[in-house]
């Protein structure tokens, strides 16, 4: 049998491996911030308080997927400032590097990068985010989309290998799933697309559940009702 003392040194260790356990980030958590030194000087996170940002790493500057992407995120740059999105982009690399690879992106592709990118040389806010995955590579950092709201909250993640390139209009449609899903208090079902019908939460009590399907929505059963916004 425990006596109390051991008892209580043993929750503490339980604890403590469940800590360890935690993962870096949580949905719906607070993001921890940092200051860093980017391609438009140095920043902290929370100087964006206020607007949703998309904070993303690349393995390394001068690669090939690297360079599409980083095209692709420039392209979609004006549809995130119309949705009060600021772009954030991350590598292990100086920022002598950066400034040379966006000057050659300007050059082959006449496109300029309107973001900051990180120089996270000593890898700080790529460990604080959980960025590098060693069974990918420990010197670079993997393909990461965080989504983080204007609290500082983070909202969604998303974690591509090295040599699969992201889906641009698949992050335009998060961003605009997730503000959808903030402004009317509804969620949006798979493959949903802006004008799209919404899902109207499920009843959460027996008595709701036997209304549902007298309150005018379209639906397939109680629990999955669909509705349209307004336009
Ligand atoms: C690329 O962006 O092409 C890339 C970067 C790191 C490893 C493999 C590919």
């Amino acid at each position: 049998m425990f006596l109390k003392h051991e008892q209580k040194v043993w929750k503490m260790e339980e604890k403590e491996k469940l800590e360890e356990k935690k993962p870096l980030l949580r949905l719906n958590e607070a993001v921890p911030d940092f200051e860093a030194v980017t391609t438009h000087g140095k920043i902290k996170l929370s100087d964006f308080k206020g607007k949703w940002v998309i904070l993303f790493s690349h393995p390394a500057d001068f690669t090939p997927v690297c360079t599409t992407e980083f095209v692709a995120f420039a392209k979609i740059n004006g549809e995130l400032v119309k949705r009060n999105v600021q772009l954030i982009g991350l590598s292990i690399d100086s920022v002598y590097s950066h400034i040379a690879w966006i000057r050659k992106i300007k050059e082959k592709f006449g496109i300029t990068i309107p973001f900051p990118v990180i120089a996270d040389l000593d890898m700080k806010v790529a460990n604080l985010f959980g960025m590098i995955h060693p069974g990918e590579s420990t010197t670079a950092a993997v393909r990461c989309v965080f989504v983080i709201d204007p609290e500082m909250k983070l909202r969604a993640m998303i974690y591509y290998p090295l040599n699969a390139g992201r889906n641009m209009q698949e992050i335009l449609r998060l961003i605009d799933a997730l503000q959808t899903a903030d402004k009317h208090k509804v969620a949006t079902p798979a493959n949903w697309r802006p004008g799209d019908d919404v899902i109207v939460p499920p009843p959460a009590t027996q008595k709701a559940a036997e209304i549902r399907l007298q309150e005018g929505y379209e639906c397939v059963d109680w629990f999955l009702c669909k509705k349209k916004l307004p336009t």
